[in-house]
């Protein structure tokens, strides 16, 4: 019984809006099909205008560029695409550099809104060009990867990856309003899209345990992206998210650090593969120990005989490399992972990664 009253927090519904707030940095996230469509209305009401530039990369530019412009320049907007190479590898300061000479070539000014249209890799270099250009641009994300949506793009942290590690140069700089249409993840390709249900998962596993009951009786619809579910799904991991980043906006306290469930291991398994073969969440999800002791992402991927089944490690790292690159990120400051078998998600004590 307890178990059906707490399934209901999902509601269907085909738009949510979550704020968060963060006193004069408050901002709105909206959650909604087809809400790109609506982005020049929307950047318009929240007191942009004219001059403004449109961030995105090349893959996710072919696809949903032409919607967004559209509106732009219908609700009187004069916007500059700048595309960027698709891909964790060029979010470095080789392409700030460039994305800074192409803002000031757009004639980019200190007020102008800066869009950034695409993944957690977009958002977080043009959010980091926005934090630093002019001493400080207004952003505006259309996360448009389901990780994206839940994740990267709330929370104002920015940043770019050195050749010593991921994200260890960066800012925190919120954005003025977040636009995340659910219809995008419709292009997602099925690995991204379960990278970012995994996170689904993380979340509802460390703070919503109506969420959690939810998934598991409507998995599939949440990956089919039936609308009437993903929105609320959406929405709720926005409002998790939205709630620690509120108590704790720049990590001083500890309590973000309970975002990094499954980093420790996620993020040396990263670096140990160069970035290019895990996705964030899949190293994420390997690191991250679950009850019972499986540690493969939701949905079946990865896929028997992957990175996951090669790279699992956990508490029980294999390989001296793998374990190098764990007391590397434990040395940066992460937490080392301490869970215990048979806990269960919400119960979980200290399993921070
Ligand atoms: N700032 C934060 O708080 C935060 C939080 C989590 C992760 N991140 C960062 O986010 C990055 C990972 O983000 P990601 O998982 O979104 O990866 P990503 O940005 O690399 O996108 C994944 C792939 O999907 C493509 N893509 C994006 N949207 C698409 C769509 N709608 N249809 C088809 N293809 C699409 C992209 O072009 C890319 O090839 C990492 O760099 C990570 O460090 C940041």
């Amino acid at each position: 019984m307890a178990r059906r009253a707490e399934a209901r927090v999902i509601r269907e519904q085909s738009g949510e809006e979550v704020r968060v707030e963060l006193g004069p940095r408050s901002y709105p996230v909206v959650v909604a099909a087809g809400v790109l469509a609506e982005s020049g209305p929307r950047l318009a009401a929240a007191g942009f205008g004219g001059r403004c530039a449109l961030v995105t990369s090349e893959r996710v530019g072919a696809l949903y560029r032409e919607p967004v412009l559209a509106s732009l320049r219908a609700a009187g907007f004069a916007p500059a695409v700048i595309e960027i190479p698709d891909g964790e590898e060029h979010k470095n300061l080789a392409w700030l550099a460039v994305l800074y000479d192409r803002l000031l070539e757009a004639g980019i000014e200190r007020h102008s809104a800066l869009v950034a249209l695409g993944g957690g890799v977009v958002t977080d270099l043009a959010g980091f060009a926005a934090a630093t250009l002019l001493r400080g641009l207004p952003s505006v994300l259309l996360p448009t990867t389901l990780l994206g949506q839940i994740d990267a793009a709330i929370g104002g942290k920015t940043g770019v990856n050195h050749v010593l590690g991921k994200n260890l140069i960066g800012a925190f700089h919120q954005p003025r309003l977040v636009l995340a249409d659910v219809d995008t993840l419709r292009t997602l390709p099925r690995r991204e899209l379960l990278a970012g249900v995994a996170e689904v998962i993380k979340t509802a596993a460390i703070g919503d345990a109506g969420l959690f009951a939810e998934l598991e009786e409507r998995l599939e619809r949440v990956i089919g992206l039936e609308r009437e579910v993903i929105v609320p799904v959406v929405a709720a991991c926005v409002r998790y998210k939205a709630r620690v980043v509120a108590e704790d906006e720049q990590e001083v306290h500890g309590g973000r650090a309970v975002l990094n469930f499954g980093h420790t291991v996620g993020h040396a398994l990263e670096a140990l593969t160069g970035y290019k073969e895990l996705r964030h969440g899949e190293a994420v999800a390997i690191g991250r120990p679950l009850p019972g002791g499986d540690r493969r992402a939701p949905g079946g991927a990865p896929q028997a005989g992957g990175p996951a089944d090669r790279y699992t490690v956990g508490p029980h790292a294999r390989g001296a490399r793998a374990r190098h690159a764990v007391r590397q990120e434990v040395g940066r400051g992460a937490h080392p992972l301490r869970v215990s078998r048979g806990d269960r998600p919400n119960g979980v004590r200290g399993a921070l990664g």
